[in-house]
């Protein structure tokens, strides 16, 4: 029996080549090795988004068919409405007796993202969506969660309120583990931070063409290198740490012609574009297909859903039992 990994996407808007480099690429491979369920979380999407049903209602779609652009195989991977899995929603409820406030809102990711959304006041459903992480997590009986850094406290806290819940009643929930990814954050074209949807520097997998070269070709390199003629400074550029991640083979010799001042960011730039293009050609050809039959994403998602169904109901009548809340 195959291992299964849990792995979430939060629907508020299409996914890019940050979410390609650090996740979607390794999810890829792991789709071979472990059963596959992807979790579209609508519902967590709505703790920071819930003034925007329809971003989110079209995201689900966007999500689903970034996943399958990028070779999600359909037939292997279940695909999970989060809002639509009742079980999640109880189980969370029942989380949420063993944690506390103190603990969720010293949490270091809630505390970074309450900044970046400038929240004032927060809500008690964003305040509590790891609990309900926690409660996407084992629903299911997941294994493993593929995870970058940021996730890990949600790990951990899943970890030490399933172990205080079985304790209390005795169940057997399974404590998961996370398998973090090993590659570092891809910045953004400005150079200025990670590469976000909400920071406007961000190369989506569904963008064309032209869209990929006015972003390439605006990202900022060394600003010292006024002309070809100075010797840059590859250390200091957006554009050449996107080399690396996307053009393995050549970056070397990139970054020497740049340091002896051979190649212009110019050129640079070129080769840089018609090596993302390269990785996204085949992504936009599946994309063209899914966008034309919305209806078979549609299904995709739900059949998917409805299995979770079937598993999270029996797991949550388990649970119910051993809490004694079944009436006899
Ligand atoms: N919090 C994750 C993110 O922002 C998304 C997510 C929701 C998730 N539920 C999950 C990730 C369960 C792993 C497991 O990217």
């Amino acid at each position: 029996m195959k291992k299964r990994i849990l792995t979430g996407d939060r629907p508020t808007g299409r996914l890019h080549l940050g979410h390609y480099v650090g996740s979607l690429k390794q999810r890829e491979e792991l789709q071979r090795e472990y059963e596959t369920f992807i979790l579209i979380a609508d519902v967590q999407a709505l703790t920071t988004h819930f003034e925007n049903p329809d971003l989110i209602n079209d995201s689900i779609y966007q999500v689903t068919i970034d996943n399958l652009s990028v070779g999600l195989d359909p037939e292997r991977v279940t695909f999970i409405q989060q809002s639509m899995v009742p079980a999640i929603h109880v189980l969370a409820t029942f989380y949420s007796m063993f944690v506390t406030v103190n603990q969720l809102s010293h949490n270091p990711t809630i505390k970074t993202e309450a900044k970046n959304y400038g929240y004032r006041e927060m809500s008690y459903g964003f305040l509590g969506y790891p609990v309900s992480q926690a409660a996407d997590i084992t629903f299911c009986y997941a294994d493993l969660v593929p995870v970058g850094d940021d996730q890990v406290p949600h790990i951990e806290l899943a970890r030490k309120i399933v172990r205080k819940f079985n304790e209390m009643y005795g169940t057997s929930i399974k404590e998961p583990d996370y398998k973090l990814s090993n590659v570092s954050r891809l910045i953004g074209l400005d150079g200025a931070s990670k590469m976000g949807k909400s920071l406007g520097n961000a190369i989506y997998l569904s963008d064309s063409p032209d869209e990929v070269w006015n972003k390439v070709r605006n990202g900022v390199t060394d600003t010292n290198r006024v002309s070809v003629k100075i010797p840059g400074n590859p250390d200091i550029c957006s554009i050449y740490k996107y080399q690396v991640a996307f053009n393995k083979e050549g970056c070397e010799e990139i970054k020497e012609e740049c340091k002896n001042a051979k190649i212009g960011c110019v050129q640079c730039k070129k080769i840089l574009n018609e090596k993302i293009n390269a990785l996204l050609d085949p992504m936009r050809e599946k994309r063209a297909y899914y966008e034309t039959h919305k209806d078979a994403v549609r299904d995709i998602i739900s059949s998917g859903t409805e299995r979770a169904n079937e598993i999270g109901n029996e797991n949550l009548r388990g649970i119910e039992d051993k809490m004694h809340l079944v009436l006899k």
